[in-house]
């Protein structure tokens, strides 16, 4: 009978907090959270960052968890256990629906990225990038990203690394995987953040991240046919601020059943309050702590803080081709950046995993693998469709913008359907489900049960709609 085996469980909450922890820190917070944090005005970024990461994130994380845990089914089954247990709408699985295809779309691409950062640390360690110019770091990777044979390989080669351990299971793949890697991975950020503190400017990257400029989170420059027109320099925009929203969301892995998939594996004795705060915290100390290993190299070798999704790629290397250790130290941060992506690959492909495995009854490995590949082949469209690469010409407008294909998953995934699952999980926590059931399954005090369930009743899908009805109003109105 499908879905007959007993649902595999975490072996320790350590195992489980590793795993958790795992899925959050990604590319997200190593080049991502950095950058938008010196842009969108230092401290002041950090400060409404971090207030959405604790107000608005953790209770969200808490809500997934306990869906997962009560469930105990991939998120299409306990939604529907668990709206069906509370005589609401079946309707409600939809959330589990757009959280298991969601992550499918996501990991097709995040593969792709995650192969780069292979393909890097093979050239890090080769020594590709002593001496190099601006210009030939530049040439090395459009040349790379549009070699129709190179990057598939190391997008393959990524995704048989998530499949190999996805498909040795939650305690025989996941948890060995996360336990040795995490503390890997914090052992090389610690050395990283060390090394770039010695060699680096660190006094101008204290200041760039934490020097808190409320202009620069709040304003932004006017049009130049604006200032014309006699209006001053700059406007008041929300633009940032609704930007480090979206971000606390995506690197907490919320809304694509990542989470409550993980919460699945749960068992009723660990404290799910807790572990949710632990999981933020570590989340934000990786983020916050990549951002003090990479800009001090940036700003001590003249490059430039704007480089958005260059600079790790195209900007670095010229640091790591000048710098005293720049084949070790290179290496090691795109080791960092491998093993980051790895650890949320798997908890990307576990979602679909655990709705087949459920549907099926097929074997594990058979289902690893099967949906492991079905996603390497969507994802080789988006592989392709970067530099130069055999499908770079198509360009698909979405709502005005042209995107190419890895855009136009990016767009659906970030934009769509992780703002609305994300409002419609607290809706449905908030509004749907009993409060004495929530409160037996999450055993909080009644003084922290109280502010949780505020922030989710009201808080959050405020929040999460006033993102979504931004980007409906800038895609569709404005
Ligand atoms: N949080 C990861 C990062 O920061 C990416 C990720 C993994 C993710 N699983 C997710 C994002 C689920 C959203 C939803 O890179």
């Amino acid at each position: 009978m499908a879905g007959a085996a007993q649902h595999a469980h975490w072996s320790s909450r350590w195992a489980f907090i590793m795993a958790a922890v795992g899925s959050a820190v990604g590319l997200g917070n190593i080049w991502k959270f950095p950058y938008e944090a010196g842009e969108g005005g230092g401290g002041a970024f950090v400060m409404v960052y971090l207030l959405f990461v604790f107000f608005i994130g953790t209770p969200m994380l808490v809500a997934e968890l306990s869906l997962g845990r009560r469930g105990q089914l991939s998120p299409i089954g306990s939604m529907k256990k668990i709206a069906q247990d509370e005589k609401k709408s079946h309707w409600w699985s939809l959330i589990g629906w757009s959280g298991v295809v969601g992550a499918f779309i996501v990991i097709s691409f995040y593969s792709v990225v995650g192969g780069w950062t292979l393909a890097y640390m093979a050239k890090a360690a080769m020594g590709t990038f002593s001496g190099i110019d601006a210009e030939t770091a530049q040439n090395t990777f459009v040349g790379y990203i549009s070699d129709p044979v190179k990057t598939l390989v190391s997008h393959f080669a990524f995704m048989a690394i998530t499949i190999f351990i996805v498909a040795k299971g939650v305690q025989g793949g996941l948890e060995k995987a996360v336990t040795v890697l995490m503390p890997a991975l914090f052992a090389i950020l610690i050395i990283l953040v060390i090394y770039s503190g010695f060699t680096g400017d660190f006094a101008k990257t204290i200041d760039f991240l934490f020097n808190p400029d409320f202009d620069k989170l709040l304003f932004k420059p006017n049009t130049a046919e604006a200032i014309a027109a006699g209006e001053p320099a700059t406007r008041f925009s929300l633009d940032t601020v609704l930007q480090a929203l979206g971000q606390s969301f995506f690197s907490l892995s919320l809304a694509l059943g990542s989470i409550m998939t993980y919460g699945s594996y749960l068992t009723k004795d660990v404290k799910i309050g807790k572990s949710a705060v632990t999981i933020a915290a570590a989340d934000s100390a990786v983020a916050l702590m990549a951002g003090l290993a990479i800009f001090p190299i940036v700003f001590a070798y003249g490059l430039d803080v704007a480089g958005g999704g260059g600079l790790v790629f195209m900007s670095l290397p010229i640091a790591f081709g000048q710098m005293p250790f720049g084949i070790v130290f290179g290496t090691l941060f795109f080791g960092l950046l491998a093993v980051a992506a790895v650890t949320s690959s798997i908890s990307l492909l576990e979602p679909p995993v655990s709705y087949v495995e459920e549907k099926t009854g097929w074997n594990r490995r058979k289902v690893a693998v099967t949906m492991g590949v079905a996603a390497g082949l969507l994802g080789v469209l988006s592989a392709y469709s970067q530099g130069t690469n055999l499908l770079s010409d198509i360009k698909i407008n979405m709502l005005g913008l042209e995107l190419d294909i890895m855009g136009v998953k990016d767009f659906l995934t970030n934009n769509i359907m992780m703002p609305l699952g994300g409002m419609f999980t607290a809706l449905f926590v908030g509004w749907f489900v009993t409060r004495k059931n929530m409160m037996d399954e999450l055993a909080l005090s009644d003084k922290t049960f109280r502010i949780w369930y505020f922030l989710v009743r009201f808080v959050s899908p405020t929040a999460i709609g006033i993102i979504f009805g931004k980007i409906i109003f800038d895609n569709f109105i404005a």
